[in-house]
């Protein structure tokens, strides 16, 4: 047997070859870039735990709005926070929203960017969860209703895609049904189709102010431990008539993606959560690891495993080094 004819490291030696043979490449067109709206006027408000990511009134919205187009990000998706919460989350749904008039003035004067809205009602219940309680339970059919109305109302105002990540079952057919009854039937829906009970949407719910007030997520977010019934949820909402499925969070579940890529012929999104950008924000803050190279490395790892678009706070960031050619 002579010395291996194979020797991989031929084809790292140089950094043009390494180029050349990258299996992965990261573009701006795979990112969507999530935003926070509040109420006012000149309201940039940093977030705590998530440093770099501010609540924005809609005139600094559109600013940072008209940024992100200039960078080549396809799109954003926009999160809420109402004038006032009550238990049935009227706000949501309400014409003059805070969702509602945001995409309105966004599609008013970016029009090449697309406009995705989170339909949930955790921002907008009083007792923060993400759908209608009766007798201390989080009911699933009194909330579809609901949520259905949501979506209908960002897609009158203009919304050119809707992502609901309740995770009531059949809420992907009861938005289908309501958006094609309202003439929308051309507007696709990004489902939050495996959405886990998961410690990493902690900063994000300081941002967004929806902490539950009693009990937890888990009697409706799925099991961290489950994959299986992922694919079950999945094909749930493909039957229901969803166009792109999510997996969230994204690095805890590279293996969840992976399988959803493999076995449905649907575009996927990795929703990199909060809690993944906090830490390496932090990390990197801290000097204990380098944070750009972090960052690339965790987002290539979810294009990596299959992932088409990713959700990521660090949109701006990482368009900014794909255009240096650093990433
Ligand atoms: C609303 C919602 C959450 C996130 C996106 N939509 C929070 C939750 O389910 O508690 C989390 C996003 C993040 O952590 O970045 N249901």
């Amino acid at each position: 047997m002579p010395y291996p004819v194979y020797r991989p490291r031929r084809l790292r030696e140089s950094p043009l070859v390494r180029r050349m043979v990258r299996e992965t490449r990261l573009s701006v067109d795979d990112l969507m870039y999530p935003l926070f709206v509040v109420h006012g006027r000149g309201v940039r408000e940093a977030i705590g735990s998530m440093p770099g990511q501010f609540r924005l009134s809609i005139d600094e919205l559109q600013k940072e709005c008209k940024d992100a187009a200039s960078m080549g990000i396809p799109a954003v998706l926009l999160f809420g926070l109402p004038q006032e919460k009550d238990p049935r989350g009227s706000e949501a749904y309400a014409e003059d929203g805070i969702i509602q008039q945001a995409v309105r003035a966004v599609k008013e004067t970016i029009p090449d960017l697309l406009v995705v809205t989170d339909v949930c009602l955790c921002e907008y219940t009083s007792h923060g969860h993400c759908g209608v309680v009766e007798d201390g339970r989080i009911k699933n059919d009194p909330t579809l209703d609901l949520i259905a109305r949501t979506a209908v109302s960002h897609v009158e105002a203009g919304a050119d895609m809707v992502a609901p990540s309740d995770m009531m079952d059949g809420r992907v057919g009861a938005i289908r049904e309501a958006l094609d009854e309202a003439s929308y039937p051309e507007t696709p829906i990004m489902a939050y189709s495996a959405k886990y009970a998961s410690a990493f949407y902690g900063p994000f719910r300081e941002a967004a102010d929806s902490t539950p007030q009693f009990g937890d997520r888990r009697s409706y977010q799925m099991d961290p431990a489950n994959s299986v019934e992922a694919m079950r949820e999945v094909a749930l909402d493909v039957d229901e008539g969803a166009d792109i499925v999510m997996v969230k969070p994204a690095l805890p579940y590279l293996d969840v993606v992976a399988r959803v890529k493999g076995e449905f012929g649907l575009p996927v999104a990795a929703y990199s959560v909060s809690g993944e950008y906090a830490m390496i924000r932090a990390a990197g803050h801290l000097g204990w690891l380098d944070e750009e190279r972090a960052m690339v490395e965790a987002l290539t790892g979810i294009r990596r495993a299959g992932a088409d678009i990713i959700i990521t706070y660090f949109a701006k960031d990482l368009a900014r080094l794909i255009e240096q050619g650093r990433a």
